[in-house]
């Protein structure tokens, strides 16, 4: 083993190769042509993400490919008023709180490993404190891309499945942070994560390492 295959294979667990994100370009094309087939023919944000198509490779050459500190994060690389763009990086059974993206579209695609997506509907939206309960669940691995809309699969979680994932996450029409809501469990005893009462944050939770 010559000093550049040791480079590549001595790493992180949460590092992705030079080699596997090559072989994520036609993919992600696939993702991207789904992402525009599911908004406006004209919506400026998807213009102007498929016109950054090779900046994304180059961004995530930087970012993805370099070790990451243990426990979920989320490291946002572009936003503007039309789109925004991140790397999220998850170890072991690491999950996402439940939460919503008021008012957007999203495509979230698998750079490596493997995620559950878990879609849940909300009881009584206008109460602080609500009853959620999961109405899809699926796997999605490295290559593959799952979309969310303001209308469908709005409100989820995405949980690892595998030692580490890298997920790109692109956002058309970015919400304020402040008209996000996090859904934490009231109970976590007996709380299997598909059906529970939760008491909606607005801010971000403060038990978990978010950068957004
Ligand atoms: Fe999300």
């Amino acid at each position: 083993m010559n000093n550049a295959t040791l480079a590549q294979t001595v790493v992180s667990p949460t590092h992705i190769s030079l080699v596997r994100l090559a072989q994520m370009r036609d993919q992600l094309d696939v993702a991207l042509q789904n992402l525009a087939g599911t908004v406006a023919e004209n919506h400026r944000g998807m213009e102007r993400c498929l016109a950054m198509h090779s900046d994304i490779f180059d961004w995530l050459n930087q970012h993805a490919t370099a070790p990451q500190a243990p426990g979920w994060q989320y490291n946002e690389f572009h936003r503007n008023e039309l789109l925004s763009m991140g790397l999220l990086n998850f170890g072991p059974s690491d999950r996402l709180p439940v939460h919503d993206h008021p008012g957007s579209t999203g495509l979230l695609f698998v750079l490596n490993g493997s995620m559950a997506v878990r879609q849940f509907e909300i009881e009584d939206k206008q109460n602080r404190c609500v009853d959620i309960r999961m109405s899809d669940e699926h796997i999605v691995n490295a290559g593959e891309f799952h979309i969310f809309t303001p209308d469908h699969g709005n409100v989820h979680t995405l949980i690892a499945q595998s030692e580490s994932v890298q997920v790109l996450d692109i956002v058309l029409d970015p919400y304020r942070e402040e008209a996000r809501t996090w859904f934490m469990p009231v109970n976590t005893e007996n709380n299997d994560g598909t059906a529970y009462s939760a008491v909606k944050l607005r801010r971000k939770p403060s038990t978990v390492c978010f950068t957004k």
